[in-house]
């Protein structure tokens, strides 16, 4: 289980959070909290083949998509390792011109596929990236070999990319109506490009599953570490802790980073309240923004996510001959890990006593199993902690501002 502590007394309301997560549990976008055990088998093993396939005839698997739509993938990719001859790029999640001549310069002649990721079908960024990548897989490969190429994950019944997919022959892939963007991580919408990168799939999901299952075997909520996460959180909130900085030693996760702060930040910015999420990675950010965090204003807390046992690979200080030149004799045959180690130990200390309040979370390694069970924590902890701000955790009616003042600019029919 993903451990959770603090040096915050926390006073949980038992009350309160059976009926956030009743509220929770009955509401109509809360797949995501029973996925690990209701996935969909035959879409899992078509998944499987489609990525089969695509290790294939590709070098480039190009999955296109934005927020919820490609980040939980992304953080997965990037903590592991891409582990396939089929490299994953992305595109569509931004309108930088610069961002896609490297993508086109890295694929250059190369096989290649796409994976258009879009729940609703209609999103701007994914569906102008898209665009390009059609016009080149048509000059390469005709409309017919186009149509093998395209793997479309969307909605099951509706959206501008369903129908296109059905006209045109893709290999579809559905985001169940019951799960929003941020929440589809463990759904085709992850499993499609983390199978292709050669991610073990199969152990992510157990991973989430064992998660599940403990919480389900816990007699008292307030012992499940995700419940404590939450309600510290909000407890927080209240005495005006209204920032929350992630923070790890491992740069690795630094998607895992991004992935949390859409989470946390799309379910709980609503209403003027919520707690704005922040990242930090260690110890290069001390050399940035630790100074801030030290001595600056008062209203941060720190979460610190860290990894019991990152990898086999550790690397002793080598011991050189002659005078002390570097000054670092001391360090001498030192782990590099047990340093790592010594400087979260002290910068917590440190932290703590400049008046920020840190916590901890801790996952056992980096594995798949580890990483599917700290997805299923924070979704988990995510829903809670938003619904007992007394906000709704799973829409974003605030996305939609820029989004009509662009189409107005553009001139969009309608706007
Ligand atoms: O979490 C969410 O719902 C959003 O971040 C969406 O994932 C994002 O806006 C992309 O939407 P779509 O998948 O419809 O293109």
């Amino acid at each position: 289980m993903i451990n959770f502590s603090t040096d915050q007394p926390i006073a949980i309301n038992l009350n309160q959070v059976e009926v956030a997560l009743s509220e929770i549990r009955n509401d109509p976008m809360s797949g995501w909290l029973e996925l690990p055990d209701d996935y969909n088998c035959a879409e899992f093993s078509a998944i499987k083949k489609a990525a089969e396939q695509i290790r294939g005839d590709s070098k480039f698997l190009v999955c296109i998509g934005i927020g919820g739509s490609y980040l939980g993938h992304r953080a997965i990719i990037e903590a592991l390792g891409q582990k396939s001859s089929t490299r994953v790029l992305y595109a569509g999640n931004s309108l930088s011109p610069r961002s896609l001549d490297k993508l086109f310069n890295e694929i250059g002649d190369a096989d290649f596929s796409v994976n258009i990721i879009s729940k609703s079908g209609t999103t701007t960024e994914p569906a102008i990236a898209f665009r390009f990548f059609k016009e080149k897989l048509l000059k390469k490969y005709g409309r017919e070999g186009t149509a093998k190429r395209i793997y479309a994950t969307t909605d099951a019944n509706k959206g501008a990319l369903h129908g296109e997919a059905i006209q045109e022959g893709y290999t579809r892939f559905v985001v169940p109506d019951n799960i929003g963007g941020r929440y589809s991580v463990l759904t085709a919408v992850g499993l499609l490009p983390l199978t292709v990168a050669g991610i073990n799939v199969d152990a992510l999901l157990t991973g989430a599953k064992s998660e599940k299952d403990d919480y389900a075997k816990e007699s008292n909520l307030g012992n499940i570490p995700a419940v404590q996460y939450a309600t510290m959180r909000a407890t927080l909130l209240q005495q005006k802790y209204d920032t929350e900085i992630l923070a790890t030693f491992e740069p690795d996760l630094q998607y895992i980073e991004e992935w949390w702060k859409q989470l946390f930040g799309e379910s709980e910015g609503k209403n003027h309240q919520g707690i704005f999420p922040a990242s930090v990675i260690y110890t290069t950010d001390l050399h940035s923004l630790g100074q801030y965090l030290q001595e600056g204003r008062r209203n941060i807390f720190e979460t610190v996510l860290t990894v019991e046992h990152p990898g086999l690979v550790d690397f002793a200080v080598p011991t050189l001959p002659g005078a002390d030149v570097d000054g670092l004799k001391y360090l001498e045959d030192r782990m590099l890990g047990d340093i790592n180690n010594i400087a979260r130990e002290a910068t917590i200390t440190a932290h703590r006593t400049g008046g920020i309040p840190v916590s901890e979370i801790t996952m056992p390694g980096l594995s798949e199993s580890s990483l599917g069970a700290l997805i299923y924590f924070f979704e988990y902890s995510c829903a809670l902690s938003a619904k007992l701000s007394g906000v709704n955790p799973f829409d974003q009616p605030g996305v939609e501002a820029y989004k009509n003042n662009m189409f107005h600019l553009l001139g969009k029919p309608g706007f």
